[in-house]
């Protein structure tokens, strides 16, 4: 990687003082702690130098940037936001990098709630800020009561030092970024300077005035600068404010409880690319199993195909073979890959637009069930479809779940593991036969793999379902090798499947269907994968 420390800290040779040997052997004190980075390297910092890197550059070519499909629905987005929020000032920030280690940035990832009204994705807009301005009810943005303002850094020129020395926007570093125009071209909406949004959001706030509702642990100068504006407020004596910053959040989550048709088009390109996935990883099975560590080998061919087809994964791939199935979120993936053990990868790709699937196989390995194995999957697979039978609109999120664990205690009590019946086993007090499924059925997926996660529980796992809602139904048992509560053929396998399911007026749609579930269906697949 390229050492930006010179251009970070835009320090040069001929500003640093020589060191002098200092009292303490070990300790420089000339050279304070914070500027050690520009050891290793430094820029030219003379006039002429600064002359030299900022000329001598053709005209930019005409923008080709176009309004985003995203853009024709995500004012009906902010709308619906602002319906629940008359007369309040909304700031929701893109977020800004993380520190991966010292000066090394995570990709940027904006937040999912500025993701959605924006329908900005990959990488965009970090340190970017949509403010919703509340204006009288009607005569905002589509009718709303809210005018939407797009604060961000824009490209700067070649004339200036970021040109050439910001290694975290500057153009020789990152690129040509969006200009004030584009970003509006791109989204529909308005765009003002990052410079602006001090005054923007600080006006007429206080004493009955605005209030201002900010997304919290997203952006922490966004942040400080709200709170500054209310701590002034607060000395001034102003009526303190009613609403609290929560109240954005929780109403953020609940907005995506409901897909529009925009998402579920992103939602249906995410599962297809994931399939893709998964059909690369069964050919890859040959390879993994003489690898040391062959379940990196299945991580690393699902995840070079979601960067290359997508964005990224949506969460970290669980590849986990044999007994490692029996961890829920296995992800150290260090694991070997055997004939005769089934392997469980849960695995999505996250698309372009933000917009991930969550899905899960579990595959024998060498391409055929054992009777056991078999057993235990299509224990899993009944409940999967007696949750499929309920998920319809009109039924609770939480029947989701209800109708799969019905299955999962009537097939062990069959089994013998349970110490109770199965009906006792479902009593609320009881739960027995979770001791070898813990985890929930189902969750909200859309931009977040856990989507809506903040929305109130009477929307959620209370709440009915509608047409528009994406969620997984993902069943499982997990027989750790260690269990003594089971016999000893049982042990040491895991089996979870997942789908993602869509709610639709008549009924459901399991998006993930085209990936074998039955079990015939899956060894049947595996075996044209491989060619065999
Ligand atoms: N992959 C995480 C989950 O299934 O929820
Ligand atoms: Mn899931
Ligand atoms: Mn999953």
């Amino acid at each position: 990687m390229t050492d930006d420390t010179a251009a970070r800290s835009d320090r040069t040779s001929s500003d640093r003082t020589s060191s002098e040997p200092s009292s303490d052997e070990t300790w420089n004190e000339d050279q304070p702690i914070e500027e050690r980075g520009s050891n290793r390297s430094q820029r030219p910092g003379s006039a002429a130098f600064l002359e030299f890197v900022t000329s001598g550059w053709a005209p930019r070519p005409p923008s080709q940037v176009t309004r985003a499909a995203a853009a024709d629905h995500t004012a009906a987005r902010r709308s619906a936001l602002s319906a629940v929020f008359p007369g309040r000032r909304l700031v929701v920030p893109a977020g800004t990098f993380k520190v991966r280690s010292n000066d090394t940035d995570y990709r940027f990832r904006p937040h999912s709630g500025f993701a959605h009204l924006t329908g900005l994705g990959v990488e965009q807009e970090p340190d970017a800020v949509l403010v919703l301005h509340p204006v009288e009810d009607g005569a905002g943005d589509d009718g709303s009561a809210h005018h939407a303002v797009l604060y961000m850094r824009p490209l700067a020129g070649r004339d200036t030092s970021e040109f050439f020395s910001d290694s975290r926007y500057g153009e020789f570093w990152v690129g040509a970024r969006p200009t004030l125009e584009d970003l509006e071209t791109l989204t529909g909406i308005a765009t003002a300077h990052i410079d602006e949004l001090r005054d923007a959001v600080a006006k007429d706030v206080g004493d009955g005035g605005v209030q201002v509702l900010v997304v919290p642990d997203v952006d922490a100068g966004v942040e400080a600068v709200i709170d500054e504006i209310r701590r002034q407020e607060a000395e001034r004596g102003a009526q303190e404010q009613t609403d609290r910053d929560e109240h954005l959040v929780e109403a953020l989550s609940e907005l995506r409880l409901v897909k529009d048709a925009y998402e579920v088009e992103q939602m249906r390109l995410a599962v297809a690319t994931t399939i893709e996935g998964f059909e690369k990883v069964v050919r890859a099975l040959p390879a993994a199993q003489q690898h040391a560590r062959g379940e990196r080998v299945v991580e690393g061919t699902f995840v070079g195909h979601a960067r290359q087809e997508g964005n990224a994964v949506g969460y970290e791939t669980i590849a986990a073979s044999g007994d490692h199935a029996t961890t829920l979120h296995w992800i150290d993936n260090d694991g070997q890959v055997r004939a005769g053990e089934l392997l469980l990868l849960d695995a999505g790709v996250e698309v372009d637009s933000l917009y991930t699937a969550d899905v899960t196989r579990t595959l024998p390995i060498d391409g055929t069930f054992t009777e056991v194995q078999r057993r235990v999957y299509q224990a899993v697979l009944d409940a999967a479809d007696a949750a499929f039978a309920v998920a319809v609109p009109g039924a609770r999120f939480r029947d989701v779940h209800d109708a799969a664990m019905e299955v999962i205690a009537a097939r062990l009590d069959e089994w013998g593991l349970l110490p109770v019946t199965a009906e006792e086993s479902l009593l609320p007090e009881n739960q027995h036969h979770r001791r070898w499924m813990v985890h929930g059925t189902s969750h909200h997926l859309g931009i977040d793999v856990h989507d809506c996660a903040q929305a109130r529980a009477e929307l959620y796992l209370d709440g009915v379902l509608e047409p528009g809602m994406v969620f997984t139904i993902e069943p499982g048992l997990y027989f750790k090798s260690d269990d003594l509560r089971v016999p000893e053929e049982y042990r040491g396998i895991g089996v979870r499947i997942e789908d993602d399911v869509l709610v639709t007026p008549d009924g459901n749609e399991n998006l993930s269907a085209a990936l074998p579930r039955d079990p015939d269906a899956v060894e049947a697949w595996m075996a044209g994968l491989l060619g065999r």
